[in-house]
Order: C-alpha cells, then structure tokens, then sequence
C-alpha cells in the first residue's frame, strides 16, 4: 500500500511538471484566428492526457527498477500473479471513457471550426508550381498577396493547375489540400492584424520550399484601401508592360522566375535577361530577343536553358498580344 501511494504522487508531481515543461517550450505560433481557439484548446488537453500517460508508464517502471530490484545474494523468485479481472476491467473501461470525451471534444472543435457564415467574403485561390494566386471576383483584381479584413470570415476556394499543393498558414491552425481538377474550400475568421505567411505544405516540385505567399490581416478601412489601390493599379495599366506585368501575376510566372539578379531554383531570372547571351544546355548560345522569348513561352522545352534542363515549364496558350505584352514586361526588368 505504501509503494501505491508513494507511486500515486511521484506520477501526479511528473505529470504536472512534464505538462508545465511542453506548455514553456511554445510549440505553437502565434494564435490568430477564431478557428484555432478550438484547435488550440483540443491540443491542450491532448497535451495534458500525454503528460499524465507519460508519467503513468514511466514513474511506475522506474520505481521498480530502483525499489524492487534484486538484491545482492537475492536467489528466490518474484510472487506469481494468475491474474486481476479488476484491474483488466478498469484499464479496459477508463481508457474507452477517455477516447469517446476526446472523440466527442475533436467533433465539438470540427463544428466549430467548419461554422459557416453567409456573409463571408469570397477570394478565389490559384496554386501552381510555386506560386499562389489571389483573385478578389467582386473586385476584379487579382495579387500575389493575400490581404484580409480583421474579424470576418473568409472562404477561399481554392484550385491548383498541375499539382497537388496544400494551403498552410501555421498562425490559423487550419491547413487545406488543393487539388487539380475539383475546388477545396479553407474558412477562416483571422482575429489577429498582423502579417503571416502562406507555405505550401505538400511537396510540389523543386520550388515547393520557396512557394510561399505575404498574408496581411488589417483592419477593415485599411483592407478597402488595399483593395481600392489595387482597383487603380488594374485600371492604370493600359501600357502594354503594364498589361504585361498583371499577366505574369495571373499566369503565376513569379513562383519559379526571379524579377531581380539572383535567380529561383527552378528557372532563369528575368532581370537583365532581353538582349543577353543566354547558355542552352547543349552548348550553344542564343540572344534572348523576341523570338526566342516568344517561343520559350509557348514551347518551353524547344531550347532548354543550362541549368535549368529539363525544363519543368508548362507551355502557355496566350494570344500573341499576350505574349508579346509579357516580353514587354520583361524588357523593363534590367
Ligand atoms: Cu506547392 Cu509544395
């Protein structure tokens, strides 16, 4: 009785103090939305039933390792135990209780997280290798950057062109898969202004590390200038490098090529790139006017660039106006 005892209160203190350590070492980000106040009071408590397991296993095996080891000169055996419907009874029933609370928590958490509100603000979401697109549909404007009010709900649906990415801001707690060919749904209320960072979290390709994208929650006036700025930037670009510029935004072309001197992993910088000498992987070099451009557009894999073959790009169908306004982007970039 004395060893139970004794036991009882060694598990109790290393439950608490394991708990207290795992809650210090901050394992979770900042918390900044509605949805990860369930989640974050789900993992808690997960936390607390793995500090109390934790102890349960370890206090009692290493009390007997001390307490009840064999002893110098000891030759005689341990007591035989047949066994103890009771104790069997209880370490089958109190575990069940356990899992159907949890499982009970983990639905009540789902609900909250899934709550729909009618008027939440749509933004429609393009993933493709490494970049993710924002498109405001109400507005007509579409970004790099995803900016959001404070304290409304928004839904993306979001769809990826080549493959399977996955929508994750760590901050919100919550994380979506986007899938080529159907449209997933990511709600999230953000409660928090500050500036947060969408990763991609499935490996996508040689550029999957670096697809990431600016998230700015603000408050609301500040979130309807943006979106009224944006509206000018569209509007004002009537210039064919202007249109240009946008095309590249929409078509995503930034996730794998670099607008300044030091290049992405997975293409060649645009900076500086009209009218250089460009190296192709078979050893010859070509100028990078017009026409090369045009056809490494629409054929990328015509002439491969050295190092960077194969060439992972998709071909593009634009119209030729289209073409020609990106590589009219493109020769400002110097
Ligand atoms: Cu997209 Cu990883």
């Amino acid at each position: 009785m004395r060893h139970f005892v004794i036991v009882g209160i060694l598990v109790i203190v290393t439950a608490i103090l394991t708990y207290v350590g795992l809650d210090s070492v901050g394992l979770l980000p900042v918390e900044a939305s509605a949805q990860a106040v369930s989640i974050d009071w789900l993992w808690n408590w997960q936390v607390v039933a793995i500090s109390f397991l934790f102890s349960l296993i370890v206090v009692p095996m290493a009390y007997s390792l001390v307490v009840f080891r064999r002893r110098k000169g000891d030759t005689t055996d341990a007591e035989h135990i047949e066994g103890n419907t009771t104790l069997e009874i209880a370490w089958t029933v109190v575990p069940l209780i356990i899992v159907v609370i949890f499982a009970y928590m983990g639905a009540y958490s789902l609900g909250e997280i899934k709550r729909v509100d009618p008027d939440a603000v749509i933004i429609k979401v393009k993933a493709q290798q490494f970049q993710w697109t924002f498109e405001y549909p109400e507005y007509g404007i579409i970004s790099t950057e995803l900016h959001l009010p404070v304290n409304q709900q928004v839904v993306l649906k979001m769809e990826a062109v080549d493959v399977i990415h996955s929508f994750w801001v760590p901050e919100f707690r919550i994380k979506q898969d986007v899938v080529p060919g159907r449209v997933t749904e990511y709600r999230v209320t953000p409660n928090l202004v500050g500036l947060y960072k969408v990763r991609c979290a499935e490996l996508c390709g040689s550029g999957h590390a670096v697809m990431e994208g600016l998230v700015v929650v603000s408050e609301e006036a500040n979130y309807e200038k943006w979106l009224a700025e944006q509206q000018a930037i569209a509007a004002a670009a009537q210039t064919p490098e202007g249109q240009g510029k946008l095309l590249v935004v929409k078509n995503g072309c930034g996730g794998c090529h670099s607008i300044t001197s030091t290049p992405l992993p997975s293409a060649p910088t645009w900076f500086g790139l009209f009218g250089s000498n460009v190296e192709l992987a078979d050893g010859s070099t070509v100028v990078a006017d017009d026409a090369f451009l045009t056809e490494s557009i629409v054929d990328p894999t015509a002439k491969e660039v050295k190092g960077f073959s194969p060439s992972t790009m998709p071909p593009y169908v634009l119209t030729e106006e289209e073409v020609a306004n990106i590589i009219a982007y493109i020769k400002t970039l110097k």
